[in-house]
């Protein structure tokens, strides 16, 4: 199955909640997301039986890989019963499906060692500085650093390996932060991956001059640390891999600006009510949550799925460049917290 550009579906992002724990200003600005913003009611979300049936349309479809996001995913209550039943889920040839998940790594002490019980595959965790008045000043609610390490340790012990670190740059923020990152991480088996602060959303007041170009990032660490590029590991992947010469493992850099990743891009996403989105730039979702609570069949459903790829042309990263700030500006693009990392 594949979409208008010859695209496969292999990845589904699932937004479990749109609620998190963390402020982080290029992502929930406390300006919007702020004491009286109107979160999703409960009956709103989809339901674990709903995320189930869809992670299953998905993978009739060709889906191999499921990433629960959000939000903060660990703040959804009994979030290891979900990861539980996508565990029993199968490939059509019989295989079970990778199940991801990206957090904020605030509850992994707590939670880790469940997760893993239940049968998640790996963990993603966000890191965005070392130094705790740059991470508080991001995170915005004064959480430490040190407690998120410790969830990365925990995640690190419970099994949930190969874990990656995402790191977000923001010019002027924490750009000084990229080399002792660098350092950190060298010699761990935590691969380090550095994001281009991107224009999701209309809440973050994103503009160009913010952007680090991933370009300046590896040579910025090649100059101490001699880095050499690496091949994908599967095909589609958002980051380019690039290895220590020395040995130290390897780092990832994620240019959805400076060099979009259209072309493979494998990603559908569902966001926290339901709604299946072909690109998270994309204006609209599909209303899959009406289709499941109007009592759709899970044939119905995988053909729903199935006709939505199907028509599937977006490539807003690569078109980004074209577009100009005010065409930007106008367009309503849905909140990462909502639809999904
Ligand atoms: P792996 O399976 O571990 O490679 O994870 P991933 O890179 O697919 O997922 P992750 O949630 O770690 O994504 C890292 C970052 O890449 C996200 O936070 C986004 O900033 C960016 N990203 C992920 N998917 C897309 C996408 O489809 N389009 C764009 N433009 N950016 C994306
Ligand atoms: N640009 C790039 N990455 C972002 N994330 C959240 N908002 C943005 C943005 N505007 C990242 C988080 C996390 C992942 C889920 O998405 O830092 O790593
Ligand atoms: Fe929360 Fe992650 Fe967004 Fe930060 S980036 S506000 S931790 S969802
Ligand atoms: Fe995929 Fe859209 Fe991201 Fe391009 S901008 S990589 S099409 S999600």
């Amino acid at each position: 199955m594949a979409d208008r550009l010859d695209r496969p579906l292999r990845d589904l992002r699932i937004s479990v909640t749109d609620r998190c724990n963390f402020r982080c200003v290029y992502c929930m600005p406390k300006t919007v997301f702020g004491r009286d913003h109107a979160f999703l009611e409960h009956d709103e979300l989809l339901s674990f039986e709903e995320i189930t049936r869809l992670a299953r349309a998905a993978a009739a479809n060709g889906v191999e890989k499921l990433r629960l996001t959000g939000g903060e995913p660990l703040l959804r209550r009994g979030i290891e019963d979900l990861v539980a039943a996508l565990a029993e889920l199968r490939t059509p040839d019989g295989r079970p499906l990778e199940i991801a998940l990206t957090t904020n790594g605030a509850a992994l002490a707590v939670k880790a060692a469940a997760l893993r019980e239940a049968g998640l595959t790996r963990v993603t965790v966000s890191v965005d500085s070392l130094d705790d008045a740059v991470f508080q000043a991001m995170n915005d609610v004064r959480f430490p650093v040190a407690r998120v390490l410790a969830g990365l340790h925990a995640a690190h012990d419970a099994g949930l390996g190969p874990i990656k670190v995402n790191m977000v740059v923001k010019r002027g923020v924490n750009d000084r932060e990229v080399l002792p990152m660098a350092r950190h991480f060298h010699g761990t088996p935590f691969s380090l991956r550095f994001i281009e602060y991107m224009d999701v959303g209309n809440s973050n007041g994103w503009s160009l001059d913010e952007v680090v170009p991933s370009a300046e990032i590896v040579e910025t660490i090649d100059r101490e640390l001699p880095l050499e590029r690496i091949g994908a590991q599967v095909p589609g992947e958002t980051a380019a891999r690039w290895r220590y010469v020395d040995g130290g493992g390897e780092i990832g850099v994620i240019s959805s600006v400076t060099n979009a990743f259209c072309g493979t891009c494998n990603r559908a996403r569902i966001s926290t009510e339901g709604k299946l989105f072909t690109c998270l730039f994309a204006t609209e979702g599909h209303d899959l949550r009406a289709l499941l609570r109007g009592g759709v069949d899970d044939d119905g459903l995988a053909r729903a799925m199935a006709s939505i790829w199907g028509a599937r042309d977006d490539r807003y990263s690569e078109e980004r460049a074209s577009l100009t700030p005010e065409l930007r500006t106008a367009r309503r693009k849905p909140e990462m917290s909502y639809l999904g990392g």
